[in-house]
């Protein structure tokens, strides 16, 4: 089982962004958390982060065929950007939406999730541990549909 685990906009400033809102640990041990939840889970994955929506659209694209399944935080593209959600539907692998705030108790803009309606889960406001949980229930989602298939 091969997991994408896939980063937007601004992820990469984790610890000097707003840390009040995202907390004070930076990129890098948001991926070593990932790396030590997959190695657990005995699932590989390839951690993906880019600034750039067209960026974004390759990458997600490039997991079919070559993932089982995506775990996708857009951050701030998640509230604008037709096209993830497009190429989410495209490659048609599940997904899961995390989010490390808790987006449905910010501003109006961010009630909207366009990835989120590609997506069969949601996890929000969790920081680090959304990931976890993202990552596990993709595992037992991935493990149910092989059992019926
Ligand atoms: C975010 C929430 C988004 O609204 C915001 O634009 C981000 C990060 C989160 O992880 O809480 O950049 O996706």
């Amino acid at each position: 089982m091969k997991l994408f685990i896939i980063n937007g906009p601004n992820l990469n400033m984790l610890g000097l962004r707003e840390p009040d809102i995202y907390g004070r640990q930076d990129y890098a041990a948001l991926c070593s958390f990932i790396e030590r939840t997959c190695k657990e889970a005995e699932i590989e994955f390839q951690i993906f982060q880019s600034n750039h929506e067209g960026e974004l659209v390759d990458i997600i694209q490039s997991a079919y065929k070559n993932a089982d399944g995506i775990v996708i935080n857009p951050a701030a593209y998640t509230h604008t950007s037709v096209a993830i959600l497009d190429a989410l539907k495209a490659v048609n692998l599940p997904a899961v939406e995390v989010h490390l705030s808790d987006i449905s108790k910010r501003e109006d803009f961010r009630q909207i999730s366009y990835a989120g309606m590609a997506c069969i889960k949601t996890v929000k406001g969790l920081g680090f541990e959304g990931y976890r949980q993202a990552i596990l229930f993709l595992k037992s989602y991935l493990n149910k549909e092989k059992v019926q298939s």
